[in-house]
């Protein structure tokens, strides 16, 4: 018999957990507007709102934490985390940044200015904010097989170059800020890039002289992928592989909050020492000085440990089959994933789920608000409240899917958490019908609503 897959650790400290009774549910998430951001962890059972930094940190992690340099500059845990990057990422240059979302800010303050076009694989709403803040464009040219949910092409967060060459040839150079590759592709369903994908954005941006940033938030899973999919590459490591992705790039954003399974922090990457001197201009006005930048030593000392954790094959192995255990659990209930399934989290198709709720009503937000009353789990939706509105007409955007996420935390859950939540899941999918109505939105910011959105529940 062949050996299953099994968590390479053990575990050394445990956190309690608080089941809920449903009417206490019903009166939590109708306080907090419907808006699962604004409910108390401790109201909460299971949470897959996000597996970023809410990863468990390892024994030696945390005893790097006691031996963290605090020294405003030059600190040690500086240079320890300098030498993993290079080692992990082959990027000279670096600074710290308090988190992936200020890593854009810091680089995009150089390379974005009004009326540029960013185009790439679907950007992050983070850095889609940032770019559209800077009253530039980001254009997104994933392949179009990424919007059909039930494709089961193998790399389905690559870009379409053929899209992407149109868009440099009718852009003015100047007007050309970056293109941004996010790897994996959160938004499509952390759906991974091929490194034949990268290697043809690279040409590209050879031809027309404009840089290649890499979103690097998930680019070890990315890397798995690469070595379970693509041809050439079973017997290199995860370390060879992420190498590779980054020698096609001029330079990356992290959120170590990701792979690098820290609580907070993030970084970026260079390679050439003229753009990393004028982004450490930034870091020093919006993060800190260009040996800290918004982390304390000791965060910087986990970091750097984190950074060959995630990379180990068997840890991802591991991970990544939790996630399939958990899509695996809900497709044999019938319930309509994206596939295939995604490298952080499962992405449950909530137009398909409740084809009877228009997207005017946020199907997915009733979705994620049903799973909540079921189980007390916590999910995100990526749907018409997260595509925000148009930033030039103020009207609603409505994207191809409207899809619930369910992301789940690094070494964080057994097997059975992920049972319980395809158990609830598939509950609520067998009383489906007896969901009639959506939600509608009593108030929202101008920028990223989804984190503060309120809502009323229609009945
Ligand atoms: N890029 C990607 C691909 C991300 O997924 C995120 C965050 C960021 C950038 C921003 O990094 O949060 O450290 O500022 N994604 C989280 C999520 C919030 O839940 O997917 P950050």
């Amino acid at each position: 018999m062949t050996l299953p897959y099994c968590e390479p650790f053990k575990i050394k400290m445990v956190e309690s957990l608080r089941k809920s009774t449903h009417a206490e549910r019903e009166e939590w998430i109708r306080q907090a507007s419907y808006n699962l951001f604004n409910l108390r962890s401790e109201q909460v059972f299971i949470d897959l709102l996000t597996d970023s930094g809410t990863g468990a940190m390892s024994d030696k992690q945390w005893g790097a934490i006691m031996t963290g340099d605090e020294s405003y500059a030059g600190a040690s845990s500086y240079y320890n985390l300098k030498e993993a990057i290079r080692d992990i990422t082959g990027f000279e240059y670096f600074l710290p940044t308090h988190q992936g979302r200020a890593a854009e800010n810091v680089l995009f303050s150089v390379l974005v200015k009004e009326g540029d076009i960013i185009p790439g694989n679907s950007h992050f709403d983070t850095t889609k904010g940032h770019i559209e803040f800077r009253k530039a464009t980001a254009v997104d040219c994933t392949v179009a097989v990424a919007r059909d949910i039930k494709a089961t092409d193998p790399f389905k967060g690559n870009v379409d170059l053929d899209l992407l060459g149109k868009v440099l040839d009718e852009t003015p150079r100047q007007k050309l800020g970056c293109i941004v590759m996010t790897v994996t592709n959160n938004t499509s369903g952390g759906q991974p890039v091929s490194m034949a994908n990268l290697r043809g954005v690279r040409s590209l941006a050879d031809r027309y002289g404009v840089p290649v940033i890499i979103d690097s938030a998930r680019f070890a899973e990315n890397a798995y992928f690469i070595r379970m999919r693509e041809e050439g590459y079973s017997h290199k490591s995860i370390r060879e592989i992420a190498r590779e992705m980054f020698s096609y790039a001029d330079g990356m954003t992290m959120s170590s909050k990701k792979d690098a399974i820290v609580n907070i922090g993030g970084f970026i990457g260079f390679r050439d020492k003229e753009l990393f001197r004028k982004a450490s201009t930034f870091n020093i006005m919006f993060e800190g000085f260009v040996t800290y930048g918004g982390m304390a030593g000791r965060d910087m000392n986990a970091l750097a440990i984190g950074l060959y954790e995630g990379t180990e094959f068997e840890y991802l192995e591991s991970r990544i089959s939790q996630v399939a255990r958990l899509g695996e659990k809900m497709r044999a209930a019938g319930i309509p994933l994206q596939l295939p399934l995604g490298g952080h989290a499962i992405f449950i198709d909530a137009g398909t789920f409740l084809p009877h709720i228009p997207a005017e009503e946020f199907p997915a937000q009733r979705l994620a608000v049903e799973f909540y009353l079921e189980g007390g789990i916590r999910s995100a939706e990526i749907g018409t409240i997260m595509a925000d509105r148009d930033p030039v007409t103020r009207e609603n955007r409505y994207p191809d899917l409207e899809l619930v996420r369910l992301a789940v935390p690094r070494r964080v859950y057994t097997d059975n958490h992920m049972d319980y939540v395809a158990a609830a899941v598939s509950n609520v999918f067998e009383r489906r019908n007896e969901i009639r109505r959506g939600l509608a939105i009593r108030w929202e910011a101008p920028i990223m609503r989804h984190f503060t959105v309120e809502l009323d529940l229609l009945s």
